[in-house]
């Protein structure tokens, strides 16, 4: 289980938006990124943590998807030894196969909202790094593990006004502490259809069928051209009938309440638009649904921060907060890139109005991550880590941490030299130093001297608030009896590898307890965002620094 992910994904798709949305072409850029972006990686030697080591931790994350995989498990070399067979009968009541999919977190529930958010995080990291994978032999377990979450989505959209958002009620798995293997309660499925919509989760799953769908076009395109087909449903059935599915299925909202869908309906149609290139997405995302684009303030936007969220629809704050263009000047070349990219009789004026206002929003969401900058977040530990809430603090430094360092190619990919924060000056060099302190803080450069990636370095968590991995493989317990396995004072007999944990304390300190879910729960989705960083950081090459 775990909460707040929507609050964070709700802050973040504005600048996502805006990264997107100005970047049109992907087969483009990619190219584009993994020929520019190596002759910024001067800190290669920082203190101790290398590159290599963001290699052997992105080989050690990519495993958590296969500790998280429900179904009948096909034997690769990621096999986990401790895993096997499980949920075989889900969705069976509907004569669906909803066997595969990833368990979220430390309980036994496929929630449909994060686990798509995590598919769609991973296609990205596979979009923008997917070459920096292939160089260390993670590129097909990506792939896979992608794979196995998209498999499950399209499943779950039987038809296109209906969606299976859940396999299991949470309530009844959390009376319980079993492992995966040896469940026995009913697992029901929960929908959205017409009269019970789910504008979000609709719009996120087709977002990660979108981004997918671009991740399988050149290696398997019928796959792709179905992911695109049921994405498209998806994105229409999502906007046609608008509602928040917590308020359609209640019992979602204390697991993954969902605070508004117009970010998501935005960020699925700027999915959509890279995936077809249709310009009816990109209108959406710049005229049709811009009454959702919360241009504003960054801030870190929570469901359960009020005060936030009404800054962020502020609109009468956008002219003083960001000024006019002498505060956050264009690059020229970027512009014209733009309109070069998306073909400048295809923009109209309304559109480019709105794209400036997603990259304001974007840039000054980054001035706030880098540190020395006047515009710097409060919300940081003194060790340096992005941190927002007690709550898995980790899923925002991560993530924050993604972003930059995406930025920061896209930067040097599009010869923008400077990013400008209230009148200072940062180069894409200063946005990966802030996702370098950001990467090297979870791999154990922190005052805790721990790693908080479960399975690299020499300390790690060893009580992860894992039902798996916190029961030996030959235990007889069942459902509740299970709970002495909880309550056991020895670390877990089997290592969730690839795990991120919730992380640290405000004052940087963790307590390494099974119970402790606010630090010591694991998600689908901080693992998706730091294989995406990890990715990005990693450089196994030196020939091209020849495009100094
Ligand atoms: C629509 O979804 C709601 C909420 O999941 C469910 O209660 C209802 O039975 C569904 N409607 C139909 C016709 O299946
Ligand atoms: C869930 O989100 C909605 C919309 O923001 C809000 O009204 C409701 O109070 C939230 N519920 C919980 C349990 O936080
Ligand atoms: C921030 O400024 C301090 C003091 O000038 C400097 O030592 C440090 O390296 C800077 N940090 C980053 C991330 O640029
Ligand atoms: C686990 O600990 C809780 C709280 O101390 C206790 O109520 C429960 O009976 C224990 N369960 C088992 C199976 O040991
Ligand atoms: C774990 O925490 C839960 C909820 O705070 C509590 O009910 C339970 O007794 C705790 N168990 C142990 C073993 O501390
Ligand atoms: C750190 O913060 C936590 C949570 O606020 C608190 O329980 C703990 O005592 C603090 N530790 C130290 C060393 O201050």
């Amino acid at each position: 289980m775990g909460t707040k992910s929507e609050g964070w994904s709700g802050w973040v798709l504005v600048l996502v938006i805006g990264v997107v949305v100005i970047i049109a072409s992907y087969n483009t850029l990619a190219t584009t990124i993994f020929h520019f972006h190596f002759f910024q990686n001067s800190p290669n030697h920082r203190d101790g943590i290398n590159v290599d080591q963001y290699a052997n931790a992105l080989a050690i994350a990519m495993q958590f998807f296969d500790v998280q995989k429900s179904g009948k498990l096909v034997k690769n070399r990621m096999m986990i030894s401790w895993r096997g067979d499980s949920g075989l009968e889900d969705g069976r009541e509907e004569n669906l196969d909803m066997s595969k999919g990833l368990y979220d977190a430390g309980d036994l529930i496929k929630f449909g909202f994060p686990m798509a958010f995590t598919a769609t995080i991973l296609s990205w990291a596979i979009l923008e790094y997917g070459d920096h994978m292939k160089k260390v032999n993670e590129l097909e377990n990506a792939k896979d593990s992608l794979k196995w979450i998209t498999d499950y989505l399209i499943n779950a959209h039987p038809s296109p006004n209906l969606l299976y958002v859940q396999v299991g009620d949470p309530d009844l798995d959390h009376k319980c502490w079993e492992r995966p293997e040896q469940m026995t309660e009913r697992r029901p499925v929960m929908q959205v259809n017409t009269s019970h919509p789910g504008t979000d989760v609709a719009a996120e799953t087709a977002a990660a069928m979108a981004s997918a769908s671009l991740v399988f076009r050149s290696t398997n395109s019928k796959y792709s051209r179905l992911l695109l087909k049921h994405s498209r449903q998806l994105f229409t059935f999502a906007d046609s009938y608008r509602g928040s599915y917590s308020m359609s299925i209640p019992q979602v909202e204390k697991f993954y309440n969902s605070s508004g869908y117009g970010d998501e309906l935005l960020w699925a149609a700027a999915w959509l638009y890279h995936a077809t290139l249709d310009h009816s997405y990109l209108k959406y995302v710049t005229v049709e649904g811009n009454f959702f684009a919360d241009w504003g303030t960054p801030t870190w936007f929570c469901w359960d921060n009020k005060l936030a969220g009404t800054q962020v629809f502020s609109s009468s704050k956008l002219s003083s907060l960001f000024g006019v263009s002498t505060v956050c000047k264009y690059d020229d070349q970027v512009l014209l890139s733009r309109v070069n990219l998306f073909g400048s009789k295809d923009i109209e004026g309304e559109e480019n109005i709105a794209l400036q206002l997603y990259r304001k929003t974007g840039e000054a969401v980054i001035c706030g991550l880098l540190p020395n900058s006047s515009s710097s977040t409060s919300h940081r530990t003194q060790g340096g880590l992005i941190w927002v809430d007690q709550w898995n603090p980790l899923q925002y430094s991560i993530a924050s941490a993604f972003l930059a360092l995406i930025y920061s190619d896209y930067m040097v990919a599009s010869n923008t030299r400077n990013l400008y924060c209230q009148g200072e000056l940062y180069e894409a060099v200063d946005l990966r130093n802030f996702a370098i302190i950001q990467a090297d803080y979870v791999l154990g450069k922190n005052p805790m001297k721990m790693s908080y990636l479960v399975g690299y370095g020499s300390k790690y968590p060893e009580y992860v608030h894992h039902r798996g991995a916190s029961i030996p493989t030959d235990a007889k317990t069942g459902c509740s009896d299970g709970f002495k396995w909880l309550n056991s004072t020895k670390p877990n007999p089997n290592v969730a590898l690839g795990a991120v944990v919730g992380g640290p304390f405000l004052n940087d300190t963790y307590i390494d307890s099974r119970n402790n879910t606010q630090q010591a729960e694991p998600t689908t989705y901080n693992t998706a965002a730091f294989v995406g960083l990890l990715s990005g950081l990693i450089s196994t090459s030196s020939h091209l620094r020849s495009f100094l």
